[in-house]
């Protein structure tokens, strides 16, 4: 990345542990920040933040985003000058099977870190992170853009929608505070790229079908979904923190950081393309599931006019990268080496 601005700067990531937030203490890290993070310890395995050593690179506590006085106790500690917010329950199933834990964590959580951010003195900003399906779902769009209506049909989508209420209110109330934080939300698509082993995710769904030989049962394929490589919405939270930390209040406000229109795609696409490159086959799964939205899209024009942010890699190359990583992954290659080399590339592309 073109900008120095993260060098020496006071960085708290929540989420460190997960998929996204390892990258971004990575990227973070070579940027020369000073990374610190609060999470829970990583719950799967493999997991990146282990097998990459994200935690040499990470001042890091151990919590619950749920429980206020320990959340209030790290951002008080770690003095951040910026915040990521990831730390989530993020995926749909779980989040019908624990709704209450669903909203719990998400939208208390958002609410946990926000208040503590508004009583620390040390925040100038927060980046917190929503999802694509904080919309209210509309079958006719071709692509959702910030000011559509919220919404969320299930548990999940329904926290992300109230945890960008919960923001919206914060900053309302509290932005005219003096020395009050600049606050923005982010709204990614689906990331892909390497690393990824959460249960019922498609990519590491058919990492762990390849693993044990069966063929991947696979339970929407008409499905579609604004797939992305990770570092795409990372390096648009990167560019927003920025603008934030600069003292760009226009940047306080919701943003999309969502692929091409064209490389929205189906499950089954995706399915064709990644199956052969991870050696695995897979077959619809046919047996009752719960709900999940037909269409999403995602329109990032504001981001494109406003921050200069747009996609560096197809949907193409974000497959061949993911497909590679997993294999030299399995082949006993670093993964930290193949995350940096992976972020080195991307800074390449964008200053092309
Ligand atoms: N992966 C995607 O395709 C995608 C798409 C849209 C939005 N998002 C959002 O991006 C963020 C990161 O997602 P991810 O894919 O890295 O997920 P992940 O499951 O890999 O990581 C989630 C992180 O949140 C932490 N966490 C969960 N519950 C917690 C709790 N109660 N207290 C403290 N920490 C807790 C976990 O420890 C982990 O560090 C989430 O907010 C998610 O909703 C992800």
């Amino acid at each position: 990345m073109r900008s120095s601005r993260y060098a020496g700067r006071r960085v708290l990531i929540t989420g460190h542990t997960g998929f996204k937030g390892s990258w971004l203490s990575l990227w973070l890290s070579r940027l020369g920040a000073r990374v610190s993070g609060f999470a829970l310890a990583p719950d799967t395995e493999p997991s990146l933040y282990v097998a990459a050593r994200v935690d040499e690179r990470v001042d890091s506590m151990i919590g619950d985003i749920r429980d206020a006085d320990r959340v209030a106790e790290a951002v008080a500690g770690f003095a951040p000058e910026i915040v990521f917010h990831l730390a989530a329950q993020p995926l749909v199933r779980r989040g019908y099977a624990e709704p209450l834990h669903t909203f719990a964590t998400n939208v208390m959580g958002t609410a946990n870190l926000l208040d503590a951010v508004r009583r620390s003195g040390s925040v100038k900003a927060v980046v917190v992170v929503t999802s694509d399906k904080c919309y209210r779902e509309d079958t006719n769009t071709f692509g959702y853009r910030e000011t559509d209506p919220l919404g969320g049909h299930d548990p999940y989508a329904a926290s992300k929608a109230a945890a960008e209420l919960v923001t919206s209110a914060w900053r309302a109330s509290f932005g005219n505070c003096p020395g009050a934080a600049l606050i923005a939300t982010a709204r990614a698509g689906n990331v892909i790229g390497g690393g990824d082993w959460a249960s019922d995710r498609l990519i590491p769904d058919l990492w762990r079908a390849a693993r044990s030989k069966r063929p991947a049962l696979i339970r929407n394929p008409a499905a579609v979904r604004p797939w992305q490589h990770v570092l795409e919405p990372l390096s648009g939270y990167l560019l927003l923190g920025e603008r934030l930390l600069g003292g760009d209040a226009e940047a306080a406000d919701a943003w999309n950081f969502g692929p091409a229109l064209a490389d929205m795609e189906s499950v089954e696409k995706l399915c064709q393309s990644m199956c052969p490159r991870l050696g695995v086959e897979w077959r619809y799964d046919r047996t009752p599931q719960p709900r999940e939205a037909a269409v999403l899209r995602l329109d990032s024009s504001k981001a494109a006019m406003r921050l200069g942010w747009r996609p560096r890699f197809s949907l193409d190359e974000a497959i061949a990268l993911t497909g590679d990583w997993y294999a030299r992954f399995d082949a006993g290659e670093d993964p930290r080496g193949l995350c940096i080399e992976r972020i080195e590339r991307y800074e390449q592309c964008r200053r092309r």
